[in-house]
């Protein structure tokens, strides 16, 4: 029997203002029109309470656009929730922080996309360096946490010991220094956005030495370029293990990428309770446990450590959803993620970045 999950993500809307192509969103968004009512997140957020859900994150796309975002936070609020808002903090002025906070938001999570305004605007496509630095001072102000996260790739990852001093000026308690995962969106752009191994042989140690120097004052979490490691990460810390997402639609994934596995039947909470889908569903006990797994993984110690690694990034790399992780040095298919460092990661012509924009 699985565990309740710890918590919530509730992504309110695929809608935003930023056209960033490192976006791991479906490449087809949920439209406005589809998107769950005022009504309907709150019987979704009353049900992951009951399911023993502690924490609901109100991410997106960008959930400032969900004219309802309000009476959302004081309900989950109200349940004895830890609210989270992640946002791109384009919208957020001092006046509807201090509405939110009054309701119950109790963190904040602020995107950037690099250490100036130049690179932060090019990787967003539009201008919002200034609002994010002003929106991470009215976080300040309310006297509220910020956690500050970089989507790390080629395009910025040379600029990192910056991205450590941005982060301390604008006063994070953490800062989530995440290597591009490739899925949805993301994918298109694979090859502008692998960084090189000399880019990763430098940032590592950068970020190791911020680590130290700011123990204390700045936590730093630091997440690899799987493709050049050995071992994959544990992805979600087991599939359908600690946390469940619910897409703007309604969808209840186990992943918030696990639409990628287009041979997963996917379940809609306005058809089934969170409790049902959560305990008894198909699609969230698709990969729980070891019993699923084939070898390498089946036979190997490491499979509690990280549970083979990613089923989406097996099903788009291999086609089997139940594969071994590719990146795992171990995995029959690892020439696939050599063959694709080989020929990305610094193609003699790069090209363009898809800019993700919502039709
Ligand atoms: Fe992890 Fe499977 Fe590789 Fe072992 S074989 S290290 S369990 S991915
Ligand atoms: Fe879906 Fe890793 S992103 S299991």
């Amino acid at each position: 029997m699985a565990e309740a999950p710890f918590g919530l993500l509730a992504e309110l809307t695929h809608r935003c203002p930023l056209q960033c192509g490192y976006c791991s969103n479906p490449v087809e968004l949920v439209r406005r029109d589809a998107e769950l009512s005022t009504e309907d997140w709150l019987r979704v957020f009353d049900q992951a309470r009951a399911l023993g859900a502690l924490q609901i994150h109100l991410s997106g796309g960008e959930p400032l656009l969900r004219p309802d975002l309000p009476e959302l936070v004081a309900h989950a609020n109200s349940l004895g929730c830890y609210v989270n808002l992640v946002t791109s903090g384009v919208g957020l002025s001092r006046d509807r922080l201090r509405d939110l906070a009054s309701r119950g938001v109790d963190h904040v999570q602020l995107s950037l996309q690099d250490a100036t305004r130049a690179g932060n605007d090019r990787i967003a496509g539009i201008k919002a360096f200034d609002r994010k630095v002003q929106a991470a001072s009215f976080v300040r102000e309310e006297g509220l946490p910020l956690t500050v996260n970089t989507v790390l790739h080629r395009q910025n990852l040379d600029n990192i010991a910056g991205l450590i001093a941005m982060a301390e000026e604008m006063g994070a308690e953490r800062l989530e220094l995440a290597n591009t995962q490739y899925y949805g969106w993301a994918l298109r752009n694979r090859a502008v956005l692998l960084p090189t191994r000399a880019q990763l042989a430098h940032a590592g140690p950068v970020v190791a030495a911020a680590q130290d120097r700011l123990r204390g004052r700045m936590e730093i979490v630091y997440v690899i370029a799987d493709y050049h490691e050995a071992h994959p990460k544990p992805c979600m810390y087991g599939w359908g293990a600690r946390q469940l997402t619910v897409a703007p639609n309604g969808d209840v994934l186990p992943c918030p990428a696990a639409t990628v596995i287009s041979s997963l039947r996917i379940e809609n909470v306005r058809e089934a309770s969170l409790h049902d889908i959560w305990y008894s569903s198909p699609s969230f006990n698709a990969f729980r446990g070891f019993d699923w797994m084939q070898d390498p993984c089946r036979s190997c110690p490491r499979k509690e450590v990280d549970f083979g690694g990613c089923r989406c990034q097996a099903f788009q790399l291999t086609g089997d959803a139940a594969a071994t992780d590719p990146v795992c040095s171990l995995s029959p298919d690892r020439s696939t993620v050599d063959l694709i460092l080989a020929t990305e990661m610094a193609p003699a012509e790069v090209p363009a970045m898809a800019m993700r924009k919502m039709r």
